[in-house]
C-alpha cells in the first residue's frame, strides 16, 4: 500500500493516473477507522479505478482543544485495516504544517444558513474548519466521486453545498449509518467510552427509533418533549440537543409538510464523550 505524507507527492502520483482516464474515488477521514469508515471505502473501491483515503485529524474543525488532544490516533492499525481491504488503496496522511502551508487556520464560508443550525450553534467555527479542510482535500485529490456518511448528516449537506458553491465536478455519495450490533452508531469516539457509558450508549438509538415510531402519530413538538424527557431521566446520559429538521434545508420543523423529508438529530454526552446520531422520521 502506498502512503503519502506530502500533498505534492500524492498529486504527482495521481496525475498520470487521471491522464490515462482512471476514475478516482475519495474517502476523507480523521482515522481511528471502524466498519463505518470501511463501508465508505468499500463503496469507493467498488465504483472507481483508484481509491484515495485521507487520514488527518484536522485541527481547524475542533472548537474544543481537549477534544482535539483526546481524539484517538491509531495510524498503524488504520493502515493495516485498509491494506486488508485492498493493498491498492492510496493513503494520504499529511502533517498539518505541510497541508496548511504553515498557516493552520480556517477560512469563513457561507453555506446558505446550513452552518447556523444544530452543530453550527453548538460547535462555533466547526463547519468553517470542515469546509476549509475538505475544500483543500478536493483541490489536492480532485476526485470524481467522494463518499460521506449520513452519521454526520449536517456535514454531508454542507459538503454538497460546498461542491455547489465552488463548482467542483465531484459526485457526493451519501452512505447510511453503520451501527454496532446493539445499535450504537459506530464512531471513533466510542473508543473513549468507559465501560458503563459504553453499556448506556445504545439507549440513544433506542430513543431515536421510538421517536421515529412516535412521529407517525404525534406532533414533532410531542416527539421532542418525549426525547428530552427520557434522556434527561437517564442517569448516565446528558442531552445536548434533540432537533427535528427538514432534511435538505436543516431548518427546525414544527409540522410535517407533505412531500418533505424530516430527520431527528441528537447529541448526547456519555460521560466526557460527545456522541452524535440521527434518524429519518
Ligand atoms: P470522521 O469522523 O473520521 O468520518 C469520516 C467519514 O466517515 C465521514 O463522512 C463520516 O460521516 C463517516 N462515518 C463515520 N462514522 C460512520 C458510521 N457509523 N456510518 C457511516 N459513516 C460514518 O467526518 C470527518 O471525519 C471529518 O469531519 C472530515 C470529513 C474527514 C473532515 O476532516
Amino acid at each position: 500500500m502506498k502512503v503519502f505524507h506530502a500533498k505534492e507527492a500524492l498529486q504527482n502520483h495521481l496525475q498520470p493516473l487521471k491522464q490515462s482516464g482512471k476514475t478516482i474515488g475519495f474517502v476523507p477521514t480523521m482515522g481511528a477507522l471502524h466498519d463505518g469508515h470501511l463501508a465508505l471505502v468499500k463503496n469507493a473501491l467498488k465504483d472507481n479505478d483508484v481509491t484515495v483515503v485521507s487520514i488527518f485529524v484536522n485541527p481547524t474543525q475542533f472548537d474544543n482543544p481537549d477534544d482535539l488532544n483526546k481524539y484517538p490516533r491509531t495510524l498503524e492499525t488504520d493502515l493495516a485495516m485498509l491494506d486488508k481491504l485492498s493493498p491498492e488503496i492510496l493513503v494520504f496522511t499529511p502533517d498539518a504544517i505541510n497541508f496548511y502551508d504553515g498557516q493552520i487556520k480556517s477560512q469563513p464560508f457561507n453555506f446558505d444558513g446550513l452552518e447556523y443550525e444544530m452543530e453550527g450553534k453548538h460547535r462555533p467555527g466547526h463547519f468553517d474548519g470542515v469546509g476549509t479542510v475538505v475544500k483543500k482535500l478536493f483541490e489536492i485529490v480532485q476526485p470524481h466521486t467522494a463518499y460521506f456518511g449520513e452519521k454526520d448528516f449536517q456535514q454531508l449537506k454542507i459538503i454538497e453545498k460546498l461542491v455547489e458553491k465552488f463548482n467542483f465536478s465531484i459526485l457526493i455519495k451519501p452512505i447510511p449509518i453503520y451501527r454496532e450490533a446493539d445499535g450504537l452508531a459506530m464512531s471513533s469516539r466510542n473508543k473513549r467510552l468507559s465501560f458503563i457509558h459504553r453499556k448506556a450508549a445504545p439507549f440513544i438509538y433506542q430513543v431515536l427509533k421510538q421517536a421515529q415510531l412516535l412521529s407517525q402519530t404525534n406532533t414533532f413538538k410531542e416527539v421532542k418533549t418525549f426525547v428530552n424527557d427520557v434522556i434527561q431521566a437517564h442517569p448516565l446520559l446528558k442531552l445536548e440537543y434533540f432537533e427535528i429538521a427538514e432534511a435538505n434545508t436543516l431548518r427546525p420543523a414544527d409540522k410535517k409538510k407533505v412531500g418533505n423529508k424530516y430527520r431527528g438529530f441528537i447529541v448526547v454526552y456519555a460521560g466526557e464523550v460527545r456522541l452524535i446520531d440521527n434518524i429519518e422520521l
